[in-house]
């Protein structure tokens, strides 16, 4: 269980914030909510305190003799403010202490995730851009807001994310704290990062396919964690029954030939490509038109035929200067033999990183959770066991690291 501070300044979307402190506090976790004044305009203190179990406050002379704007920011394991308002973000540019929020963004040691919610124009003004790099040089990971409709008939960025993409986040901050740096460093700003997801689907006549289990739960992570990090994102999304992050761009597919007319279509302009996905090796022959009816009791015989190796393709078109990621699953009998069977894997396929999953006995497909050696061609650069985030970040952080040298084929 982790403590965490869901501060909400007044804006519109602090009624989404009520399903963010029911999500948090339905995973476990001691969530006390922070509003300011003007917060209570939108939801009043009623329902937070309902919602959270606590009592609420709003001014450091509140409840007094607990102290709360130094206990709060000082025990906490994270604060999420969401919405963060326009004024909101000033004063905490500021170091303004005027209210019980702005004092516990203060004293909080914690990592502090910041949500903005506003008006395009808002959003677009010099002065909250200002605000913003101001916050993210301090460490402060600031969300970019999703771009869609907003209060009125207007739409452009400016809409908080969606509550499950603001609890991934959350989460994420508060699995592996350093996180928040990489977040509010933007690292990928300005970088286009495409990665595949899911499993693709070939068909054996209208109804029926030949699949796999890929869930795409790590493409996705890897997605969410890019498009953290300021990077623009697309996901060639094969079969994924998982939503899209928001402010991520889609292109959806079925079958491996799709996925690697997708791929090829889109990695020109990318600067990071990870292949993800797990696009079916083979593919039926001449697939049925018609739904295949049982013959007596025979069975059934289907030719089928190797469809395009869609990472050695995308190496083989790479542009230089981007850097390619591959996954590998391997059922090996121990460490050394899965290395060995990753080395060859990455020779074979040109990529200049490759995630090596020991998917012996069905591990990984579907679990949020994964294992994985990540390889270069100069050996082994990272191990963990950890949460798909948690992975997704350490992959990023991977393939920004990859030399230029290694970058640029001569
Ligand atoms: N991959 C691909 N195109 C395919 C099959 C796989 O691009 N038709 C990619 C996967 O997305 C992954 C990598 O290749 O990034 C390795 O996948 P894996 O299934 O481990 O390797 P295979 O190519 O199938 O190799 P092998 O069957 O020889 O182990």
């Amino acid at each position: 269980m982790s403590r965490i501070v869901l501060g909400v300044s007044g804006g519109i979307a602090a009624y989404k914030a009520c399903l963010l402190l029911r999500s948090f506090s339905e995973a476990g976790h001691d969530v006390t909510v922070v509003p300011t004044p003007n917060a209570l305009a939108f939801i009043g203190e009623a329902t937070w305190a309902a919602l959270s179990g606590k009592p609420v406050h709003t001014g450091v002379f509140e409840a007094a003799h607990e102290v709360p704007h130094v206990r709060l920011g000082r025990q906490a394991d994270l604060v999420v403010v969401a919405p963060a308002t326009a004024d909101l973000l000033a004063r905490a540019a500021a170091g303004r202490a005027d209210d019980l929020l702005s004092n516990v963004l203060l004293t909080a040691t914690c990592p502090i995730l910041m949500v903005p919610a506003m008006h395009t124009e808002m959003w677009l003004n010099p002065a909250t851009q200002a605000n913003v790099a101001t916050l993210r040089s301090r460490g402060v990971a600031v969300m970019n807001p999703a771009s869609g409709r907003l209060t009125g008939a207007d739409s452009g960025p400016g809409r908080l994310p969606e509550p499950a993409d603001i609890e991934q986040v959350a989460l994420t901050l508060l699995a592996d704290p350093r996180l928040a740096v990489a977040m509010a460093s933007q690292d990928l700003a300005g970088r286009h990062v495409l990665i595949s997801a899911g499993g693709t689907r070939e068909a054996l006549d209208p109804v029926r396919f030949v699949g796999n289990a890929s869930s795409g739960r790590m493409g996705l992570a890897l997605a969410r964690a890019a498009a953290a990090r300021g990077a623009r994102v697309t996901v060639v999304a094969a079969n994924l029954a998982l939503p899209i992050p928001a402010g991520v761009d889609a292109v959806p597919v079925v079958s491996t030939a799709e996925l690697a007319e997708a791929m090829l279509d889109h990695a020109a302009a990318a600067d990071i490509v990870v292949m993800a996905a797990a696009p079916a090796d083979f593919t039926p022959a001449s697939p049925s038109e018609v739904k295949l009816k049982k013959s007596g009791d025979q069975g059934l015989r289907v030719d089928l035929v190797q469809t395009t190796d869609v990472l050695k393709a995308l190496a083989g078109e790479r542009p230089d200067g981007q850097v390619i990621v591959g996954f590998a699953a391997e059922t090996a009998s121990d460490p050394d033999e899965l290395l060995r069977l990753g080395r060859e894997k990455l020779a074979r396929k040109g990529c200049q990183l490759l995630v090596l999953n020991d998917v012996s006995g069905g591990r990984i497909f579907g679990s949020s959770s994964t294992e994985v050696t990540i390889i270069s061609g100069a050996g082994v650069v990272a191990r963990l066991a950890d949460d798909k985030s948690s992975v997704a970040h350490a992959i990023l952080d991977a393939a920004v690291a990859v030399p230029t040298s290694a970058r640029f084929s001569l």
